[in-house]
């Protein structure tokens, strides 16, 4: 599962610890302010369980990538060594949110996963009514840490945090990618629509994590718009990747159900255009994200080579 590349795998193993350190931290404030106990154990089984931690590196990376400090050494120590725990606060929201998706993907009524990361699903190793309110209780925890002025001094940032995550999450994208994706299992969705559908279920939270890396760092239009190009282009690799697993993984490294996609009659691009097409076409969409990205002049070139590794990386994971 780690990549090949040692400087991405270095910084993808600093951004899991330190994002284990900062959820675990806030599931005890949580509980300490009151919150049902039963709740927040499901919350961190779904949260603490692993994970490849995409969404929080993508944040961390882009931002650290652009934010100016010049003492700052731009590997593994430098979002605390700059003491930015508002940038661990964003990372966090985004893997909550994801989470959220996760389980609430594995239900009955969705997908009806058996597992997930390794291990039973967040409704079987709770309940289903506990899964429901869990997903429900970590999208409000995202956007109780994206506008916490914890984390970051200006309110118009936390705004536009606050905004992006929204629009990604919400009935245009993440959530109503979801419903074209239950829908098309009566109705096969040509490859357009098959293109569209994902770029929303599972697109538009990755853009969006990196996006959210840009606002952090105050970036201006002119960054925004290549860093949005580089987010959907491995957004649409990610998914096509993720269907290759589902029809060609390993079930005991990727840690879900496979095979799922076929037997449920999903659209996806690998129903389309066959296997090698698919590669085809996420390879394609990596070359584009790349190029998106040199188009940015960075502060911290580092952390944009593990940027660039990071969509390599995407098309080449086994989990
Ligand atoms: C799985 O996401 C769901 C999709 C959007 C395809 P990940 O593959 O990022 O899952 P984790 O977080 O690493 O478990
Ligand atoms: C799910 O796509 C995307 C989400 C928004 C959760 P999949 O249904 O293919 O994800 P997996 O394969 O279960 O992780
Ligand atoms: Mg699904
Ligand atoms: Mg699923
Ligand atoms: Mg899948």
């Amino acid at each position: 599962m780690s990549p090949d590349n040692t400087s991405l795998s270095g910084q993808m193993q600093h951004v899991a610890q330190r994002i284990d350190t900062t959820l675990s931290h806030l599931f005890e404030a949580e509980k300490a302010k009151g919150a049902a106990p039963r709740l927040v154990d499901a919350m961190a089984y779904s949260t603490l369980n692993g994970g490849k931690r995409v969404r929080a590196f993508l944040v961390v990376a882009t931002a650290a990538m652009l934010l100016e400090n010049q003492d700052i050494n731009p590997k593994a120590n430098m979002p605390e060594s700059n003491n930015q725990t508002g940038l661990w606060q964003v990372a966090a929201a985004y893997e909550c949110l994801h989470a959220y998706s996760l389980i609430h993907d594995d239900l009955p009524a969705m997908d009806d996963a058996a597992t997930r990361r390794g291990r039973p699903a967040c409704h079987l190793a709770f309940d289903e009514a506990t899964a429901i309110l869990a997903g429900d209780a970590l999208q409000s925890l995202a956007f109780q840490l994206l506008a916490a002025p914890s984390t970051h001094p200006d309110p118009q940032i936390r705004a536009a945090l606050v905004i992006n995550l929204a629009e990604a999450a919400g009935d245009a994208g993440m959530a109503g990618g979801q419903m074209f994706d239950l829908e098309a299992e009566n109705r096969t969705l040509d490859h357009q629509e098959t293109a569209i559908m994902q770029a929303m279920k599972t697109g538009a939270l990755i853009t969006s994590s990196v996006l959210a890396g840009g606002q952090y760092a105050g970036a201006e239009a002119d960054i925004m718009i290549p860093l949005s190009d580089y987010g959907e282009a491995i957004g649409q690799a990610f998914q096509i990747a993720d269907d290759l697993l589902d029809a060609e993984g390993d079930e005991t490294i990727v840690g879900k159900p496979l095979g799922q996609d076929n037997w449920r009659g999903k659209s996806t691009l690998v129903a389309h255009l066959g296997l090698d097409g698919a590669r085809l076409e996420a390879k394609n969409q990596v070359d584009r994200a790349r190029q998106a990205l040199a188009q940015i002049s960075a502060k911290n070139p580092s952390w944009q080579a593990d940027l660039d590794s990071m969509a390599q990386y995407i098309i080449t994971r086994n989990a």
